[in-house]
Parts: structure tokens; sequence; C-alpha cells
């Protein structure tokens, strides 16, 4: 038996772009609708003493011919601490035999794969040319949203919010080269009113974005709910919007779309499409806005490590 290798994040960033996370990500939520992959639900160990959670994150992917499991965490008081919030480990496996193929520093992995799910999104849901985008959080998973949906958009401008203004110019210092205008704004609504397509990326359980505060016509791309009890758009904004998930059990139980479901606001067939649907033909009727809802799928995080380790 050969001794598992072990990969870190600056090595995954070497060998994976934006780029290529898209492809992948796309391929696998293909793959994923078509029945070829198999992803048990996430399992999450709640620690509310220390506002945090971690994730067990299982998938077998056979075009990699892999199987495996994500260890991931949300822990919104570590940026304070001068940790990230989110930092996850992969196990793989050979899925014939069990033997550990690698051990892999997973943060990048998961920002590259959440950041390849707003691309996609954008790339499918949106026609405009060069869109404006407004980030309503200014953390790690902006920044990587902001990295794959320039692959896929050239964006006419970029409206920021976050509730700690030095996070906002912290985002702003960090990506300000890449774009011609990006503005740092007091609000929700200051941010949100010319947005085609707004992103949010907070660790909220509460609405902060309210009907009021957006356009009539947008694209939402709900990141930060990914798990029971999280929310960051007003329910209202959910009830009369066209509804994408990334998987529907999994939205309909911890991502955006949870607390609507709980309170019976919406049902979970009120659900148009799953990104694998539309990646694999399903249209939907056109509406002013969509929200998309991404929860993160374990099949997304095996599909780029295996990847990864075919390139190496
Ligand atoms: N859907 C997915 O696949 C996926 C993947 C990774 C992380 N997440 C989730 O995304 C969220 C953000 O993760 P991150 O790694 O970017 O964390 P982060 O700590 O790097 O960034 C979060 C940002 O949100 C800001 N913020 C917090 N509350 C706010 C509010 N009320 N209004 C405005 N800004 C506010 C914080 O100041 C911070 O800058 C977490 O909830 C995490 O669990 C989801």
């Amino acid at each position: 038996m050969s001794k598992p290798a072990y990969i870190t994040d600056q090595d995954i960033l070497k060998k994976i772009t934006p780029a290529d996370a898209i492809r992948i990500t796309k391929q696998a939520f293909v793959d994923y609708e078509a029945k070829r992959n198999k992803m048990p639900e996430k399992i999450y160990l709640d620690l509310p003493e220390y506002n945090g959670d971690f994730r067990a994150m299982p998938a077998y992917v056979p075009r990699y011919n892999i199987a495996g499991i994500k260890w991931v965490n949300s822990h919104k008081e570590n940026p304070a601490l001068g940790l990230p919030s989110v930092m996850a480990t992969l196990l793989i496996n050979n899925p014939k035999t069990g033997e550990l193929i690698a051990m892999m520093d997973a943060t990048a992995l998961t920002c590259l794969r959440t950041g390849a799910v707003g691309a996609i999104a954008t790339e499918l849901l949106t026609k405009i040319e060069n869109p404006n985008i407004a980030f309503i959080g200014c953390g790690k998973q902006a920044e990587y949203q902001l990295k794959c949906i320039q692959e896929v958009k050239k964006i006419n401008h970029i409206n920021v919010y976050d509730r700690s203004n030095n996070q906002s110019e912290i985002f702003a210092k960090n990506i300000k080269h890449n774009l011609g205008e990006l503005r740092i704004r007091e609000s929700v609504k200051a941010a949100c009113q010319t947005a085609n397509i707004i992103i949010t990326t907070t660790p909220g359980t509460k609405a902060i974005v309210m009907k009021d505060d957006i356009p009539e016509r947008c694209l939402i791309i709900a990141i930060g709910a990914d798990a029971e009890g999280k929310q960051e758009l007003d329910h209202s904004i959910i009830m009369d919007a066209t509804l994408i998930v990334d998987d529907i059990t999994q939205a309909s139980h911890s991502g955006e779309l949870n607390t609507a479901i709980t309170l019976k606001k919406i049902k979970r067939n009120n659900i148009s499409a799953t990104l694998g649907d539309l990646l694999s033909g399903k249209k939907i009727t056109d509406n002013n806005r969509i929200v998309v809802d991404s929860t993160g799928l374990a099949i997304q995080d095996l599909a780029l490590a295996g990847f990864y380790l075919s390139k190496v």
C-alpha cells in the first residue's frame, strides 16, 4: 500500500483555475442529474456554544474513480481570530478497496467550487452582456464568486456592502485592479438598486435583503445560507421568484429556502429546477426575479479533487 499524498491549498490553486472549476463543476452537476454519482445527505454537528458547526460530506464520483468525504466547518467569528470562517479537509479513497489515496486541504477547493456555481448560474440565467453586480458580504466566498464570474461575463460595475466597512475596503483593495468601477455602499439597498445580479455571502440567520432593496428584475445568487436556520433573503422575495437550487433535498432543509419551507411560505414543489436540470437542457419560464440557492454539494468537491489528482 503506497503512502497517501498530502495536498495543500497552494497545490490546488496552482493546478485548478477558476475556468477549470467551472468546467468540472458543470460536469459534476450533469453527472449527478444523470445519477452517475452517489451522495448521501450531509451530516451536521452543531456547536452553538462556539457559534459554529461542522459538516461531513461523503460522495462517490465514478468519473474519477474516487470516493471520499469532506469535513468542513463554518464559524462566523473566526475572522476576528485571524482564521477563515470556512476551512475544510478532504479524504480521498479508492472506491474498490477503500485504500486512502490522498488527504487534501479543501479550503481553497471549497471556494473554487462555490465560486464556480455563481459563474454557472450567471451564465445560464442572465442574458445581460455586461452586468452590474452587488455583493452583500465581502469575505472569502465573495472573492471567489467574483474570480469565477469574471470568467463568464465582463462586469460593468460592482457595488459592495459588508456590515464591516473594513472588510469592504479589503475586498475592494484586493480585487480592484481587475475591474472598471467598484463602489463601497453604505446599505444593502444602495448596493442593490442598480444590480442585475445580487450575490449574498453572509452567515446570517435572518433576512438582510428586503424586497424593497432590489430591482424588479434581477438574478440573486444566495450562497451564505448553507445550514438549517440560516437565511439572507426576505421570504417575500422567495415567494414570487423562480427558484433554482443545486440539490432539492439539501436546499429544502439547509439552503436559503429552508426557513421559508419550514414556515410553509413555500413548498418543495415551488422549486422550478436544479442547476443540473438546466445544464441538461431543461427550460424555465421567464420571470423577473430568479433566486439560485446554493448549498454546496460533496459531488462538486470530489469532482474537483478527482480532476486535481488526474493532473498530477
Ligand atoms: N453555499 C455554499 O456552497 C457555501 C460554501 C462556502 C461557504 N458558505 C457559507 O457562506 C457564508 C460566508 O462564508 P465566507 O467563507 O465568505 O465567510 P467570511 O467570514 O469570509 O465572509 C462573510 C462576510 O459577511 C459579512 N457579514 C456578516 N454579516 C453580515 C450582514 N448582516 N450584512 C453584511 N455583511 C455581513 C462579514 O463581515 C464577512 O465579511 C457562510 O455562511 C458559509 O457557511 C456557503
